[in-house]
């Protein structure tokens, strides 16, 4: 069997991606198996059918490839792929839908008001609040505002991404998260960033942060932390993979921001360090993943 990895693409997270693919394409060259990347564009489909694959191993993030949009023309071409679905993609890429769904299960997240392009801005009665794009990865275009001078200037920072800024109440805490591979969480890492929150920078330069497996929180936090993971990957249906990150805060009580379901597979990516401390090197992981397109 042919596999194709389809990597790069047409969002702002093309770059990461691009770690994430060729990541992915040594695994498989490693492993000795029959290989192509696919650097996605507006003829994906094309592409697809030229190269002759039987099946997709999705390591896009971002619009147009971690939202359902290249899963569902990849369900019309009938060609299996990795990972979650249409549905788990494209509730999980948008972080309103997402939280609305955290908040039905029970699940706390930080309160939070929508703003749209060209309508007026929500009262915010507590400073910080977290300024970000409804739907992008990678902590692009987010800030953290302290205080009002500085809002007008986050929101037209997320308007570069897209037409509705997420505006949620900062909370203080360790920045934690939890991978799920088939159901079952991986150990939780505690992100220890350089600068002031795990931002882009500290994301993807090499020393830009510190993961720390397992997570030093208390005990409670950790079985919390775990347990919030796996229902989030049953709740939103998700296949294979995903990431869901969180904050623990100083009362110890965990608060979810997002789910990921094409977490990074880069060199500081945090999937890979915790299937690694799970007992999985990268190439396992990324058969493990590979095998859920086959189901
Ligand atoms: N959006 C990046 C790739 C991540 O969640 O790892
Ligand atoms: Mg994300």
């Amino acid at each position: 069997k042919k596999i194709g990895v389809l990597y790069g693409g047409l969002s702002s997270e093309r770059e990461i991606s691009i770690k994430s693919g060729k990541a992915v394409l040594n695994a498989f060259k490693k492993l000795k198996l029959n290989v192509c990347g696919i650097d996605v564009n507006r003829n994906i489909a094309e592409e697809i059918k030229k190269e002759k694959i039987d099946i997709a191993y999705i390591a896009l993030h971002g619009s147009m490839g971690e939202d359902g949009t290249i899963q569902g023309m990849l369900e019309i071409l009938g060609i299996p792929y990795t990972g979650s679905g249409v549905f788990a993609s494209a509730a999980s890429i948008d972080k309103d839908v997402s939280k609305k769904i955290f908040k039905y299960a029970g699940i706390l997240t930080p309160e939070w008001k929508m703003l749209k392009k060209f309508r007026t801005a929500p009262e915010i009665k507590k400073y910080p609040v977290v300024v970000k794009p409804v739907s992008q990865g990678s902590t692009i275009g987010v800030t953290i505002v302290k205080n009002p001078s500085e809002f007008a200037g986050a929101v037209k920072e997320v308007f570069k991404y897209g037409g509705e800024a997420l505006i949620e109440q900062f909370i203080e805490g360790k920045e934690v998260t939890v991978g799920v591979l088939n159901g079952k969480a991986l150990p939780a890492v505690e992100i220890v960033p350089k600068g002031e929150f795990y931002d882009f920078k500290s994301k993807y330069q090499k020393g830009g942060s510190q993961h720390i497996i397992p997570a030093g929180i208390s005990e409670e936090a950790y079985e919390t932390v775990q347990d919030y993971a796996e229902k989030v990957y049953e709740i939103f249906k998700c296949r294979a993979v995903c990431r869901v990150d969180m904050i623990v805060d100083k009362k110890d009580k965990v608060w979810i921001l997002e789910n990921n379901t094409i977490p990074g597979m880069t060199k500081t990516s945090l999937v890979p360090d915790e299937g690694r401390v799970a007992g999985y090197n990268f190439e396992s992981l990324v058969l493990k993943i590979t095998e859920s397109a086959l189901k």
